[in-house]
């Protein structure tokens, strides 16, 4: 059985007073949901007064990104370490914003996945193709390359807490959401390819998420599939009852 998640990815939004004052007008609409397990991902300077906020809920907080060393001289960077040392229990690796602007690669990916087990983060892997890898017919191939390389040498006894994140690029914040079917055979393709690489016990177990344009009035279609287990929300999630209502409706 696989608990639903439902993640909100704020990217470069929110200070840490909008963060607060965000959470205050959240909580309360969310106070009955116990079937799905809710993470908010503010940015780096809002994580301290986000975990303040949510503490003793069932809201967790992520972080959108981090390095995978421990330490060390690597300015600008945050470390699994510091993460964990607050509180944090999830983070994003690979998002499409970090491989197109911040030249995260599948290799990168991999060791940050490796340093989140390794420390006991929840990792929410994102994979998707581009507009262009989908019009000549290469969805299967680059999210194929994407797990293979990104979860190379993964033991499967620490994997159980790996999160899928299904992100075409061509839905994020352009309005154009995949459709149900595209959505879920995608979904069903991520998941055979975890049964190959890691086993099919843990592919059945692993969720997967999609992302991409995903709102109020679509969430229920997208979320009620067999194989989606959830979602990474970015625009949507800014407001709290556009998200508070977005969980409501997949749930
Ligand atoms: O991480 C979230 C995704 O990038 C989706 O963003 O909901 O604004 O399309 P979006």
């Amino acid at each position: 059985m696989r608990k639903p998640l439902i993640a909100a990815n704020w990217k470069m939004y929110k200070t840490p007073a909008e963060a607060t004052a965000f959470i205050g007008a959240f909580l309360p609409l969310v106070a009955n949901q116990q079937k799905t397990e809710i993470v908010l991902c503010p940015s780096m300077t809002s994580l301290a007064v986000s975990l303040e906020a949510t503490k003793g809920t069932q809201v967790h907080i992520g972080a959108q990104t981090m390095d995978w060393h421990d330490n060390g001289a690597y300015t600008g960077e945050t470390s699994p370490v510091m993460l964990t040392a607050i509180g944090v229990t999830h983070v994003l690796i690979g998002h499409s914003e970090r491989r197109q602007y911040f030249n995260e690669t599948d290799e990168t990916v991999n060791l940050k996945l490796k340093a989140a087990l390794a420390h006991q983060l929840t990792p929410i892997v994102c994979v998707g193709e581009l507009q262009a890898e989908r019009e000549s017919g290469r969805t299967n191939e680059v999210l194929q390359r994407q797990l293979t390389v990104g979860l190379k040498d993964i033991d499967a006894a620490t994997a159980t807490p790996l999160v899928i994140a299904y992100e075409p690029v061509w839905a994020i914040g352009t309005g154009l959401t995949a459709t149900p079917e595209i959505a879920d055979e995608a979904h069903r393709f991520i998941r055979a390819q975890l049964a190959e690489i890691l086993s099919p016990a843990i592919a059945a177990s692993t969720r997967i998420l999609y992302g991409g344009s995903v709102k109020p009035d679509n969430a229920a279609s997208l979320c009620c599939l067999e194989d989606i287990d959830g979602a990474l929300v970015g625009g949507a999630s800014l407001d709290p009852n556009s998200f508070a209502q977005i969980i409501a409706n997949a749930s």
